[in-house]
C-alpha cells in the first residue's frame, strides 16, 4: 500500500478519442505506483462526439461530460487540462485552457505549425501557467539508462546518434485515411507532426540541438478510402528522415532523426542509438526490456541486459516484468504532476514548450531543405 500522503489533483480531458481513454485507464490503475507523491482524479471530459462520452461513465469520480470546451473549462473545480485532438485544434483550444487558468499537458505536435506552437508557449509563459508536453518513450527503463550514459559523457569520442519511431499500418493502402492524412488537420509536417516529438524529447534535453538538417521526406499512397464508399486525398508526408549536425560531447556529430509511417514491419517501434569509440547504447521497443550496451576492450563487445521494470517511479509490478505503452504513459503522468507540484526531483521531466517549439524549428528546416536539396540552419 502506498503510505505517502498523495496531493490531489483534478483532471479533465478534452479529446476522448484513443489518447483521451488511456489517459482515464492508467488514472484508474494509478494505486499500481508506490512512490508517486502526486494523485489524479479524472473529474471531467469533453468531446464535440456526445457518442465519445459515454466510454467514460465507467470511469469512477467522472462528473462533467461536456460536448463544448469551454462549458468543460468553466467547472472552477478542475486543475489540469489533458488535451487530445486533431492538430488544427491545438491552437485555439490551448489558449482557451491556459487563459481559463488551468495547467495543461498537451498533446504533440504542440500546435500545427512553429508560428502556432511559439504562440502558446508565449501565453503560457506569460500567464505562468504549468505546461508540458506528452512524450513517453524517455520513460522506458532503458532509455533512462541510455540518458544516464549520455549524461556520464565517457563513451569516449561520440560518433553518432540516431532517435527513430516506426511504423507499418499505413503500408495497407485499404487502410481508411483519418485527419492524420491531411495537412488542413495534421500540419504540412505530416509525419514530423505526428510521430517528431517522440523521436525530439530525447535528443533536445541531452543538448542534442541540431546544427544543420538534410531532410529526404516520402508522399506514397496520395488517395485512400474515405471509410464511407469513396477515395479521400491524403496529401501529408508519409515517411521523414533527417540527417542532422549536432553538438555531442564538444563535438559535431551525425544524428539522425527518422518518423515513418510506411516503415515494413515495425508496428510503433521507438529506437535510440548512442555510439561512441569507447562504449555505446542502443535500444528498440521490439525488445521492451533489453539494453544492448557497446563497450571497446582488446575485443568490441555488444552486451545485451534484461532490465525489466525498474522504472522512474516505483510500482506494484515484478521487476523482472517487461514494461509496456500504458505503464511508461502512467510514468509521464506522475513525471508531469510531480514537477508540477515540485517534486520531481532528480528524475526526468516531460517535454517542455521551449522543445515543442525547437521540434517545429527542426520540422521547418527538414521541408525547407526538401524542396531546396540542401542542409538547412533550423
Ligand atoms: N502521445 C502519444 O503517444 C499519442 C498517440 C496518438 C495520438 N497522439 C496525439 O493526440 C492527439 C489526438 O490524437 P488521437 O489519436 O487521440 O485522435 P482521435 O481522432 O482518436 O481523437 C480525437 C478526439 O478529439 C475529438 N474532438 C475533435 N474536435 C474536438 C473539439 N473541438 N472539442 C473536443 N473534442 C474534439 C474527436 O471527436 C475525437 O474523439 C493528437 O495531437 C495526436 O498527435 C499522441
Amino acid at each position: 500500500m502506498n503510505t505517502n500522503v498523495q496531493l490531489p489533483v483534478r483532471v479533465a480531458v478534452i479529446g476522448a478519442g484513443l489518447m483521451g481513454r488511456e489517459v482515464a485507464s492508467a488514472f484508474g490503475r494509478w494505486f499500481a505506483l508506490l512512490d508517486c507523491p502526486v494523485k489524479p482524479e479524472l473529474v471531467g471530459v469533453c468531446d464535440v462526439s456526445a457518442g465519445a462520452l459515454d466510454w467514460f461513465r465507467q470511469a469512477p469520480g467522472v462528473r462533467y461530460f461536456e460536448t463544448d470546451h469551454r462549458a468543460l473549462l468553466a467547472h472552477p473545480d478542475i486543475d489540469v487540462v489533458y488535451v487530445a485532438v486533431p492538430h488544427h485544434l491545438h491552437e485555439e483550444i490551448y489558449l482557451d485552457v491556459l487563459r481559463a487558468g488551468k495547467d495543461l499537458l498537451a498533446e504533440k505536435p504542440f500546435g500545427i505549425n512553429l508560428a502556432a506552437a511559439t504562440k502558446i508557449r508565449d501565453e503560457a509563459q506569460r500567464l505562468q501557467r504549468f505546461v508540458r508536453v506528452s512524450s513517453e518513450f524517455p520513460f522506458l527503463p532503458a532509455v533512462q539508462r541510455i540518458i544516464a550514459l549520455a549524461r556520464a559523457g565517457n563513451i569516449g569520442r561520440p560518433l553518432s546518434a540516431r532517435c527513430a519511431f516506426l511504423h507499418c499500418s499505413d503500408l495497407d493502402p485499404q487502410k481508411p485515411a483519418n485527419w492524420k492524412r491531411q495537412n488542413k488537420f495534421c500540419g504540412e509536417a505530416g509525419v514530423m507532426n505526428d510521430l517528431g516529438m517522440h523521436v525530439a524529447h530525447v535528443p533536445l534535453r541531452l543538448g542534442w540541438n541540431p546544427t544543420s538538417v538534410f531532410a529526404r521526406l516520402q508522399k506514397v499512397y496520395l488517395t485512400r478510402p474515405d471509410g464511407k464508399g469513396g477515395q479521400v486525398n491524403c496529401d501529408t508526408w508519409d515517411n521523414a528522415s533527417l540527417f542532422c549536425s549536432a553538438q555531442i560531447g564538444g563535438e559535431s556529430i551525425p544524428l539522425t532523426l527518422e518518423m515513418k509511417r510506411l516503415a515494413p514491419t515495425e508496428t510503433n517501434t521507438w529506437e535510440l542509438e548512442l555510439l561512441g569509440t569507447d562504449s555505446g547504447a542502443r535500444y528498440s521497443t521490439k525488445e521492451p526490456k533489453t539494453l544492448w550496451l557497446y563497450h571497446r576492450g582488446k575485443d568490441q563487445w555488444w552486451q545485451k541486459t534484461d532490465l525489466g521494470f525498474a522504472m522512474p517511479f516505483k510500482t506494484i509490478t515484478g521487476g523482472i516484468f517487461e514494461p509496456g505503452f500504458p505503464d511508461i504513459l502512467m510514468q509521464m503522468w506522475a513525471a508531469y504532476l510531480a514537477e508540477r507540484a515540485g517534486l520531481l526531483g532528480e528524475r526526468f521531466g516531460c517535454a517542455t514548450p521551449d522543445e515543442a517549439v525547437t521540434q517545429h524549428k527542426i520540422w521547418a528546416a527538414a521541408l525547407a531543405s526538401h524542396s531546396s536539396q540542401r542542409a538547412v540552419v533550423p
